[in-house]
């Protein structure tokens, strides 16, 4: 049992990874296998729509991007924590959503996986980064666990937020006591690729 944290935060040690060292730890006492990948020190650059993924379902920028993704394929769940900038997640975190669109041709990609959410904010756009996380579990057709939103702004923050360390830590548990029970959507019902409004074509 595998469990993965994306860090889409550029600041080492902050908020978000604080709490996704907290979630790992709830993963861990669940006798999961964990590991923290910080995507910001990842050369992982942006998708330039060559469209090569959809035709042989191969990414053809060689970045960092093919040991992440390969990361992600073999995990059995993935937490994905963004900082709120702009009322939204990360460039970081962004890009990984996008150039990760090549993982969907490869075999089953991310369905079945249990997927969770931490964000923190200082102030607005907290829920605008869990909405947008939780469309990308959806589109890939993972199987979603609760996500923590906490208030921080200075890096340490959360470390005052009791509650919200001890969710954390209960979603670390949550992820693999979901991912235990090996959901699978129906074959029939599996998206060959990701489809983005089938009902514009
Ligand atoms: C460029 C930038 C934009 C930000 N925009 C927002 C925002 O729109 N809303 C908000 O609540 N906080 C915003 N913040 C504050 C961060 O979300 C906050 O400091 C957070 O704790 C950072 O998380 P980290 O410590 O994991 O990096 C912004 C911070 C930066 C650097």
């Amino acid at each position: 049992m595998k469990i993965l944290a994306l860090s889409f935060s550029p600041r080492e040690e902050g908020n978000t990874e604080l709490l996704l060292e907290r979630v790992l730890a709830g993963a861990g006492i669940r006798g999961a296998e964990t590991e923290l990948v910080r995507v910001a020190d990842k050369n992982i650059k942006p998708c330039d729509a060559c469209g090569a993924c959809f035709r042989t379902g191969e990414c053809l920028i060689r970045d960092d991007m093919q040991e992440l993704g390969q990361k992600m394929l073999q995990a059995d769940g993935i937490i994905f924590g963004s900082p709120v900038y702009f009322y939204n997640i990360t460039a970081q975190g962004k890009i990984v959503i996008d150039r990760s669109i090549a993982l969907s041709h490869q075999g089953k990609g991310l369905a079945n996986k249990v997927g969770g959410v931490v964000v923190v904010g200082g102030s607005l756009g907290l829920v605008d980064a869990v909405k947008d996380l939780y469309f990308y579990i959806v589109i890939h057709q993972m199987i979603p666990a609760n996500f923590v939103a906490a208030y921080g702004s200075n890096k340490g923050d959360v470390k005052r937020l009791q509650k919200c360390l001890k969710a954390a830590e209960e979603l670390g548990i949550q992820a693999v006591k979901i991912a235990e029970k090996k959901f699978c959507y129906p074959e029939d019902i599996r998206a060959q690729h990701i489809g983005f409004g089938t009902h514009t074509w």
